[in-house]
């Protein structure tokens, strides 16, 4: 592709032209401050490449959400949590062989040292469970040496993906104050934490099948987004060269927001809210349509995706079948479809290309499936788990790779002389009387 030409002040500039495998373009602007003095101003780097990658494709226009090129419906329909894991860290799908490798590794990992369980005993029983695994992560730091070779990295993807299903489990068993139930070998990855979760000591539990496909798919739909605003927080972390816990433990805060993932709890709530408000739903598309009223359809819209989320077409329809399997009739789910079908048709939400996100029936089934709401957004870290640490990877191993330090357009007050205490507060007319001795610049 030919470069990119730049006029600045009547002088023009070149600048190279990458295009992707999928056709994406983006202008080089690595030599724009050097070459033209200037910068690219762009906040909330919505046209702003950080990295090039290989891991997740999206069209946010076409709806398309590929992992290393594999379409997200297919994913859903064959494929399993581990195997998306061993997808997005190691490049290809595993053969039966290195599948069983990769998922024996994992089992044996999935013990927490013994002194960060007694971590647990020290928050408030009020802590949010997404805190506690935020911080719990960031400790296996102390635990766990920093990955000194490819190897070290591989191992600590391995422990962290292993052992975030426990500590996830355990924040759950002790914010309720029932006894920690400790990782099974026997058990695949989502049935372990099923049984961390809902088992008790005191009576056998079997993991029902229809929550294990359900946990499967919820968590390979959230397993990665390219760069988003919690992979961006883990890359930008990981760019200083941090530890993999350090960056993952950030991305989990970032996550935690309710314009990010948060938004899945937020969801639930709005829906609770309506649903005692005499389910006016209409009330509430009003409300946020209404430029003076904070209030926002939560689980509606999306930076990239301007038609629709693959990922909640694809819940919408397991809600209805899980629900029917279980036998659950919850009104939410009535409030949520009736929601979508009015913001679908109204033109504030039509012109701004507002559609359901991920969160927006993800909730619904973490609900049937007996999840409590606090912990929705720990469901949604924990599927996004292998996308971080492999987005954490690809960062660590390319050459490319520089610290993340955006610059900025400074707006506030050119230079002044410092003020003495004395003369702080004083008006201009009496400064001038009294004109303070300048500090030199
Ligand atoms: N309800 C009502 N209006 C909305 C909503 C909403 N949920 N989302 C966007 N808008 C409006 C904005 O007010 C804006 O209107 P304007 O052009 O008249 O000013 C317009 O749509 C564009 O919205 P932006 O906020 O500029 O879009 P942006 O790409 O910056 O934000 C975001 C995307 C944060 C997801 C936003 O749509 C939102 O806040 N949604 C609700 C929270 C949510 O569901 N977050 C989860 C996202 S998915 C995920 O992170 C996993």
């Amino acid at each position: 592709m030919k470069p990119a030409k730049l006029t600045l002040d009547g002088q023009d500039y070149e600048f190279p032209v990458h295009e992707g495998t999928e056709g994406e373009v983006g202008i080089d602007f690595t030599k724009l401050r050097s070459k033209t003095g200037a910068i690219s101003l762009d906040p909330g780097y919505g046209n702003t490449g950080s990295c090039t990658s290989t891991i997740t494709f999206i069209d946010g226009e076409k709806g398309i959400l590929r992992y290393r090129g594999y379409p997200i419906e297919e994913i859903a329909k064959s494929s399993t949590f581990e195997e998306v894991c061993y997808l997005l860290i190691y490049g290809n799908l595993p053969s039966s062989e290195e599948l069983q490798d990769f998922n024996e590794k994992v089992t044996h990992h999935s013990m927490i040292h013994e002194a960060i369980k007694d971590f647990f005993q020290d928050f408030p029983p009020s802590a949010h469970p997404m805190m506690v695994l935020s911080t719990m992560v960031a400790s296996m730091s102390a635990y766990y040496p920093r990955a000194m070779s490819d190897a070290d990295l591989d191992l600590n993807i391995i422990r962290l993906l292993a052992k975030a299903k426990t500590i996830a489990a355990f924040s759950y068993k002790k914010s309720i104050g029932q006894p920690f139930i400790y990782p099974r070998n026997d058990l695949s990855y989502t049935q372990d934490f099923l049984n961390m979760m809902f088992a008790v000591p005191a009576e056998p539990y079997e993991v029902p099948s229809v929550l294990d496909r359900a946990l499967n798919l919820l968590l390979m739909l959230h397993a990665d987004h390219e760069q988003n605003c919690s992979t961006s927080s883990v890359r930008m972390v990981g760019s200083s060269q941090a530890t993999l816990f350090g960056a993952v433990s950030a991305g989990i805060f970032a996550l935690w927001g309710p314009l990010h993932g948060g938004a899945n709890q937020r969801v639930i709530e709005m829906l609770q809210t309506i649903r005692d408000d005499d389910m006016d739903f209409r009330k509430y598309v009003d409300r946020a349509k209404d430029k003076h009223d904070p209030f926002k359809l939560m689980g509606f819209g999306h930076r990239v995706y301007k038609n629709f989320d693959p990922r909640a077409t694809i819940l919408k329809s397991a809600a209805d079948d899980v629900l029917t399997e279980m036998g659950i009739d919850d009104p939410l789910l009535e409030i949520a479809k009736n929601l979508e079908t009015i913001a679908l048709e109204d033109e504030f939400f039509v012109e701004r290309h507002l559609y359901p996100n991920v969160d927006f029936y993800s909730g619904i089934l973490y609900r049937a499936m007996g999840i409590p709401t606090e912990m929705f957004t720990v469901m949604f870290a924990l599927g996004r788990l292998p996308g971080w640490m492999s987005q954490f990877k690809e960062m660590s191993l390319d050459p490319h790779t520089r610290i993340s330090r955006p610059r900025q357009i400074y707006m506030g007050e050119t230079q002044r002389p410092f003020v003495p205490m004395e003369l702080r507060g004083k008006s201009k007319s009496e400064l001038e009387v009294e004109e303070p001795e300048l500090t030199p610049a």
